[in-house]
């Protein structure tokens, strides 16, 4: 397995391109198999996360091909209707070939994707969605099984304002026979960058980034070419790289729309943040202030946003009280940084007390999710000492070419093959 390391005590300074959304790009790559024909997609990342999901439609009789960051996907001669064990568990994401099978084959046969490292991740709302929609689900041996004689429009509320749970609807929604009002569904930029995608396909579907999304069903959709939003949680993880290091980052090929929560958070930690086109630009003045975050749905602060601001606080003026909503086990960055001597306390309800501290070191430190991976580089860029991150294919899965670009911004930072 491969490991990072990281020499730590460097300011970042220069200009680094954000690549497409992981986020976005996984739920519009896969509603190519809601059209006949070719969709041509740019702007598409190159992570672990994206082959994954290639190789699932490639699996389900799709014809892919590649082009540098343009992927073109024709589904027109899918017949298979099963996502195995081996892809789903791979990523969890997979779920969502679910709710296009239901619409273009009408049946389904989806592992059901197991917990991960950050919760228990159910999918109940997507399922009892589908069923709301007309599909007959059944459960067996690990797998959802889900046929239906036509999908019908209906009304579906969501308890949580879940994600995917409203990218899988919208997706099964829009070939539905009649008119489908989703209500609590997620307002995120990647939520509305599919439903962008879906009506340049000829759905018909109002109230995109807003809790209440109406999808007026249509017998068939049209392939598409469209490109992929910049990814707002990459291009956090660097702002507070540049807050963090005291340098001077220039992020191109951002939105900085979907970042106001994390520009006016990082703002009032006492870096100078400017905004202009696509591009923002991140100072770094020497201090650090300690603020209190809470993880909501958007357009609330992120949850993918959460370790990388406690890695901040971690070297930050006074005490900070980091609340996380969205997932009830997503503070396993904790233990980690407290090796690097970080003093941070947990609390109940999921509550995080981080006491800002003169420094931090060097330490052998193991990855375990997407997120909590990037914030142990980050701790790293201003540990004392060279940091050992093992188990980096966490974040392979969600950054591309992480060490290149700190590399480019003056980090001392390598990977040693595994
Ligand atoms: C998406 O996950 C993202 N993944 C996550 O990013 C992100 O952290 C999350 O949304 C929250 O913003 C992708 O888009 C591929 P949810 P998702 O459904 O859709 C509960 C990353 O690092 N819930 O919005 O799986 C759930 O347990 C990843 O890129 C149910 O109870 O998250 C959670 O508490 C990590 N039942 C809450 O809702 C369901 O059926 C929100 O989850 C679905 C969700």
């Amino acid at each position: 397995m491969d490991k990072i390391m990281v020499e730590g005590g460097r300011s970042l300074n220069g200009e680094v391109r954000i690549s497409g959304s992981k986020n976005a790009a996984l739920p519009i790559l896969v509603s190519s198999l809601l059209v006949d024909g070719t969709c041509t997609f740019h702007n598409v990342p190159d992570l672990r996360d994206i082959k994954s999901i290639l190789m699932l439609l490639s699996d389900l009789g799709a014809k892919i091909e590649s082009q540098g960051t343009t992927v073109q996907i024709n589904a027109s001669g899918i017949t298979k209707y099963e996502a195995s064990y081996d892809l789903v568990r791979k990523m969890r994401a997979s779920i969502l070939v679910l709710g296009p099978l239901l619409a273009r084959l009408k049946k389904a046969k989806v592992s059901l994707p197991g917990g991960c490292a950050i919760g228990e991740r159910p999918v109940n709302f997507h399922l009892n969605g589908m069923a709301r929609l007309g599909a007959d689900i059944e459960l067996k041996h690990g797998y959802i099984e889900a046929s239906t004689n036509g999908l019908k429009g209906n009304e579906i509320y969501f308890d949580i304002p879940s994600v995917t749970g409203t990218e899988n609807l919208m997706m099964a929604a829009v070939l539905a026979d009649g008119t489908t009002v989703l209500r609590n569904a997620a307002r995120e930029p990647e939520v509305c960058a599919l439903a962008d995608a879906l009506s340049m396909m000829g759905a018909k579907i109002e109230g995109v980034g807003t809790s209440k999304i109406t999808i007026e069903g249509v017998t068939s959709l049209q392939p598409l070419t469209c490109t992929i939003i910049p990814d707002r949680i990459e291009a956090g993880t660097f702002m507070v790289a540049a807050a963090l290091t005291h340098g001077d980052i220039i992020l191109n090929n951002c939105e900085p729309a979907h970042m106001e929560n994390i520009i006016h958070k990082l703002k009032l930690t006492g870096a100078h943040v400017t905004t202009e086109g696509n591009a923002v630009r991140v100072q770094g003045n020497g201090i650090i202030e300690s603020i209190d975050i809470k993880t909501l749905p958007f357009p609330g602060f992120p949850t993918d946003m959460q370790a990388q601001f406690m890695v901040l606080m971690s070297v930050a003026n006074g005490l900070s009280v980091i609340s996380e909503t969205i997932f009830e086990n997503r503070f396993i960055h904790v233990s980690e940084l407290k090796r690097m001597g970080a003093d941070i306390t947990l609390s109940a309800g999921n509550v995080a007390l981080v006491k800002g501290v003169k420094g931090i070191s060097a330490a052998p430190v193991m990855a375990s999710d997407l997120r909590a991976s990037a914030s142990l580089v980050l701790a790293g860029l201003v540990a004392k000492g060279t940091t050992e991150i093992n188990r980096v294919y966490h974040l392979d899965r969600g950054y591309e070419l992480i060490e290149d670009k700190f590399s480019k911004l003056g980090a001392s930072i390598w990977r040693i093959k595994g």
